[in-house]
């Protein structure tokens, strides 16, 4: 499993159910990377696409405690809505030969992040105000792999880092 976000100088992911910044590069990244795959989400940053509507091209699976919900998108393919860690593996055992990748926000991020072996982060160099935060990745025994040459966006640098748990 495979964790994606783009983080503040300080760990922030998001405040008030938004992204702290969005930059159309990663934006591309996040799009070209995740296509094809399975993406695991909580139900705010569901809600916090366009129209609620999960993502095209990829099999959205959302926790939620909200029994009610699924019934909002009964008309809606390519979303499941779970409850517990333990329905992940009979959805995605379904599609074998797609990637997993764990999307956010903070509560999700830190309930998967034992299941992650990498994790793709797009590290923004300052710092937001923000009310959610992407786990401590030393903590959670991941080092860097490799990362990318400084980008520039704005005046507002920001590098591709890949980390791998060791
Ligand atoms: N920078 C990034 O890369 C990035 C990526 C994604 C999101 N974000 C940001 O992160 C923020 C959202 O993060 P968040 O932590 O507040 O929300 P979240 O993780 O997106 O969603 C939280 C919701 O998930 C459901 N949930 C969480 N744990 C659950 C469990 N154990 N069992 C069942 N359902 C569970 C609950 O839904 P119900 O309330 O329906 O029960 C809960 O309210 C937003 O600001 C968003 O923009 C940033």
């Amino acid at each position: 499993m495979i964790a994606i976000a783009c983080v503040d100088a300080k760990n922030g992911i998001g405040k008030d159910g938004k992204l702290l910044i969005s930059i159309p590069d990663d934006m591309k990244f996040f799009r070209e990377t995740t296509k094809d795959s399975i993406v695991i989400m909580g139900r705010k940053t569901l809600f916090s696409f366009k129209d609620k509507m999960p993502l095209k091209n990829r099999i959205n699976i959302v926790f939620t405690t909200n029994d009610e919900l699924k019934k909002d998108y009964e008309n809606v393919g390519n979303i499941y809505f779970i409850k517990e860690k333990s329905e992940i593996k009979d959805i995605v055992d379904r599609f074998p030969d797609k990637k997993i990748f764990v999307i956010g926000g903070a509560s999700i991020y830190e309930k998967l992040i034992d299941l992650c072996d990498t994790c793709l982060i797009t590290k923004v160099d300052k710092t937001f105000d923000a009310d959610t935060y992407f786990p401590d990745l030393e903590k959670n025994g991941f080092k860097i792999e490799k990362e990318s040459e400084l980008h520039d966006y704005e005046g507002i640098n920001y590098k591709f880092i890949t980390y791998k748990k060791i």
